[in-house]
């Protein structure tokens, strides 16, 4: 698996470091307030729990699986929701963990599920933000790493499903692609 990838881009320390960073950030800002940490699977899995562990505040822990159907070089932007969260958010602090933001959507999307529910408020803290793929207008709170427009897998990230359990996010070789796949690599979940 290792030698697909042509270049580490975050290490298994850079990630470490990040999570330390924002799950002490989380704990302080949070104080008090029992937020639920919404993990948007299966992409944000890995960061979850290690963000999780680095928050010391009483915290619940949430799922939800949206599926982003992208066609075509242009991504389509249909958002399907597969496995709903189990917990009434009325009143509640969110907080979205999310392995990347890329054209903004899946996140949006989120938010106003969770804002039409009632939620006291909601932020959003990413492993990666991929600015220049934006196409809604929404921002991230709390980032990781402000990524380049690469498609990158590993920690969580995948490619046809795989590569998820690389303990660091890289690039993959282009000889990895499928021809297909190189013209239109965008919105894996
Ligand atoms: P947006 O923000 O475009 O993100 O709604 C939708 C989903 O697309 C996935 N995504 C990626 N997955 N490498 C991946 O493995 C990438 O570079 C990448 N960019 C976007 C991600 O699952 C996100 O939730
Ligand atoms: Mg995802």
């Amino acid at each position: 698996m290792n030698n697909d990838i042509e270049r580490v881009l975050y290490s298994e320390a850079d990630i470490a470091a990040a999570a330390q960073r924002i799950g002490a950030q989380l704990a302080q800002d949070y104080a008090g307030k029992t937020p639920i940490l919404l993990s948007v699977l299966k992409g944000a899995i890995l960061w979850t729990v290690d963000v999780m562990r680095a928050m010391d505040e009483y915290a619940e822990i949430e799922f939800i699986d949206v599926s982003s159907y992208h066609g075509g070089v242009e991504s389509a932007g249909t958002i399907t929701l597969r496995t709903d969260l189990t917990t009434d958010v009325k009143g509640r602090d969110i907080i979205i963990l999310e392995d990347i933001v890329d054209t903004g959507r899946t996140l949006k999307y989120m938010v106003e599920l969770l804002e039409q529910r009632g939620a006291a408020s909601i932020k959003v803290a990413s492993l990666l933000d991929k600015k220049e793929g934006r196409v809604v207008d929404i921002d991230v709170d709390y980032i990781g790493f402000d990524v380049p427009n690469e498609f990158v897998v590993g920690y969580g990230l995948d490619y046809k499903d795989l590569y998820r359990n690389l303990p660091y996010v890289g690039i993959l070789k282009p000889a990895v692609y499928t021809a297909e796949d190189s013209a239109t690599l965008n919105g894996q979940d």
